[in-house]
């Protein structure tokens, strides 16, 4: 079997063919998918119709599968999948889209804003792979946004400027901006703030990126809402349409991204359709910064 790799879009995204991801990896076409994502940072495959279990095997090849505890306010009696699996689905337990004032559908509309997974855990998420079981008819596209070449376009002094900042990050903040209510168990407990460089350095690749994320609203040593104008003003910046990748799903495809120099968001959608996206996460295997600062 050989990886054929052809890059969609002028800065990033691969699109593979010639694997079958029902199947298990030799290490030798694992190492071709894992080199393929870090010089193209997403990649997109078609007609993989595979299983839970085939999904979870497939991300196992580059890492631990992230424990997801913390992520979201689901009950563990209200998950529709079982561990492991990130479900990131219109669908309530009974497999119907879930009613308009549910929280948990208010929760996940934070994935309509740009984001890079699990960057509010002090070990934030390597890759994320989203694999399209259910589709609606139309939207619910996924943009993806490359945080490598928006670095590399910005001029010297600025990069020197934005060098050693270090950046708050919480569900808090992603799901604050949109008004979504935290309970006092949630701010305190489960969204506890981490913290994370702003600038990181991709190990593999050696190249610099944005570390953005709508989870991050302060700067360390820095006044709040001057924080929040240069995050927005980075984000404006990283999310212009020549950075931007739109992937229009289509049933059975997978795409993997890099979350440690991407970030993405999902578009609307007709929500009585269902759209049954499952997500697998790797685990990171490092800090980006060191988490002793008093907050
Ligand atoms: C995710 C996510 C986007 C989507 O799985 O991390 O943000 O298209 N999902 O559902
Ligand atoms: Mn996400």
């Amino acid at each position: 079997m050989s990886v054929v790799v052809k890059q969609i879009h002028p800065v990033f995204v691969g699109e593979i063919s010639g694997v079958d991801l029902t199947q298990p990896l030799t290490s030798d076409v694992a190492n071709q998918i894992e080199a393929a994502l870090d010089e193209h940072a997403v990649l997109v495959f078609h007609n993989q119709a595979i299983s839970d279990e085939q999904q979870q095997a497939f991300s196992q090849n580059f890492g631990e599968l992230e424990n997801a505890k913390g992520g979201n306010v689901t009950k563990a009696t209200d998950r529709r999948l079982e561990e492991g699996m990130n479900d990131v689905s219109n669908l309530g337990k009974d497999n119907k889209p879930l009613p308009r004032d549910s929280r948990q559908r208010l929760f996940n509309l934070g994935n309509r804003l740009w984001h890079s997974d699990s960057s509010f855990r002090a070990i934030p998420a390597k890759y994320s792979l989203l694999s399209a079981r259910v589709i609606p008819d139309a939207g619910g596209n996924t943009e993806f946004a490359d945080m490598r070449a928006a670095y590399d376009d910005l001029d010297a002094e600025f990069k020197t400027s934005l060098e050693g900042l270090i950046c708050e990050h919480s569900l808090y903040h992603s799901r604050g901006a949109l008004g979504f209510e935290v309970t006092e168990e949630e701010r305190t407990e489960t969204f506890k703030p981490v913290l994370q460089s702003l600038v990181r350095v991709h190990q593999a690749s050696k190249r610099k990126s944005l570390y953005l994320s709508s989870h991050a609203g302060k700067i360390h040593g820095m006044p709040i809402p001057e924080a929040r104008m240069l995050l927005r003003d980075l984000v404006e910046h990283a999310t212009q349409p020549k950075y931007v990748y739109a992937h229009q799903w289509r049933q059975h495809d997978l795409v993997v991204w890099d979350n440690r120099c991407t970030m993405h968001r999902v578009r609307s959608f007709d929500e009585s359709q269902p759209r049954d996206m499952r997500r697998t996460t790797v685990a990171g295997t490092e800090m980006t910064a060191s988490q002793d600062l008093a907050a």
